[in-house]
């Protein structure tokens, strides 16, 4: 049950043993192009998408090492460990950070951001975390698209753990550049990073003026091989490639809408499971993510103590990260999971609570995760 990477569908796996066809093979550049056109069916785009041999992470790298140029001015919104990375990635490439703190838990303030964009005239970009995996908030992506594009400024988003697993919709919403990675909503071993790369953004990389040092993660050499021959300019991660392009067919065969309201669904049965335990959440209950829950410990609880219990009891959590280190744990409800997952982590954490002192009538979480499963439609 931690927030990737995550149990992954039989299906996958049994494509991902497919005999290996060579990377410049037109089998493996069929498979290639029917994965991008999956992912833009998923994104709702005709725009480019670009697939790179490496984590979530790889693909944050290629979008600043590509769209940031050194030395200039970047507004990192930084709400969590993740949204933070982005400002890590801008000043290594030589640019300068801005960073716009929210505390962990709250979600950005799209009129915050605007009043700092509206008093410095010199950020060219604005980074986001959409859904913040080490808090447990989903950031209002949309409204912040709306505000940067009124400045005509770059907006580029992580949608690591929303892509696959709630509404991410890059065109309509303004954003510029988008990343995700394989190992957590689209449901495939870690190892795929991907970038979603706009009009805008390629205006941007084709007119820069001073490029970065890079190399692997060359956006413009990458888009000219697919456009070219369908594949990428190095050897690609064949195997996982099948594993996505299976993943992707099976998430259109339970419906795109289907999908996103069972991911939905399942955060609402595991909150109201941890909330009818006597928990506090750490997210602000406006900005509720859909894929991942974060808890916060009841005083006397030690993680360490209380996560290796519930690893005992069958079942792996995530900790906190940064700030909120052993103050909270973490559960996911992202791809294959369903209700007979949430409804069993609920039940084995309210058992090693209760064991290590915690006050709690045993079966409340339980009870009133059952009691939200009954309001749900499935
Ligand atoms: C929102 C978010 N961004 C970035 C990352 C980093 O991705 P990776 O570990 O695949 O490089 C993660 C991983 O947990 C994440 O959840």
């Amino acid at each position: 049950m931690i927030p990737g990477p995550v149990p992954v569908h039989p299906r996958v796996y049994r494509a991902m043993s497919r005999v290996l066809y060579g990377h410049r093979t037109k089998e493996y550049q069929t498979t290639y192009k029917e994965t991008v056109a999956l992912l833009q069916r998923l994104l709702h785009t005709e725009q480019d998408v670009l697939i790179f041999a490496g984590s979530g992470t790889a693909a944050m790298e290629a979008a600043t090492a590509n769209a940031i140029e050194p030395g200039e001015k970047v507004l990192n919104v930084v709400n969590g460990k993740f949204s933070e990375r982005w400002s890590e990635l801008t000043t290594a490439f030589g640019a300068q950070s801005l960073v716009q703190e929210f505390a962990y838990g709250q979600a950005a303030e799209p009129d915050a951001i605007r009043e700092s964009l509206a008093s410095d005239q010199s950020i060219r970009a604005v980074t986001i975390c959409h859904n913040e995996t080490s808090t447990g908030v989903l950031n209002p992506a949309k409204e912040i698209g709306q505000i940067v594009r009124d400045y005509d400024r770059l907006f580029i988003v992580d949608g690591i753990t929303s892509v696959g697993g709630d509404y991410v919709y890059p065109d309509k919403w303004n954003f510029d550049m988008l990343v995700t990675g394989s190992q957590k909503c689209l449901g495939v071993p870690p190892g795929l990073g991907m970038i979603w790369v706009g009009s805008r953004a390629w205006k941007k990389i084709e007119t820069r003026k001073q490029r970065n040092p890079t190399y692997y993660l060359d956006l413009l050499k990458a888009k000219k091989r697919y456009d070219g021959f369908g594949d990428s300019p190095f050897t690609s991660a064949v195997s996982l490639m099948y594993g996505l392009r299976e993943s992707l067919i099976i998430m259109f065969e339970e419906g795109y809408e289907q999908r996103i309201e069972r991911h939905h669904r399942l955060g609402r049965i595991t909150r109201a499971g941890y909330l009818g335990m006597g928990l506090d959440l750490l997210a602000d209950p406006a900005h509720y993510s859909n894929t991942v829950t974060a808890v916060k410990y009841p005083s006397g609880i030690t993680d360490k103590e209380f996560r290796a219990q519930v690893r005992n009891l069958g079942i792996l959590i995530a900790g906190g990260q940064g700030p909120v280190k052993g103050k909270i744990w973490r559960t996911n409800h992202m791809n294959v999971c369903t209700e007979r997952d949430v409804l069993a982590t609920i039940a084995i954490i309210e058992i090693v609570l209760k064991r290590l002192g915690y006050e709690v009538p045993i079966g409340s979480g339980v009870l009133a995760a059952q009691e939200q499963l009954l309001k749900e439609k499935f």
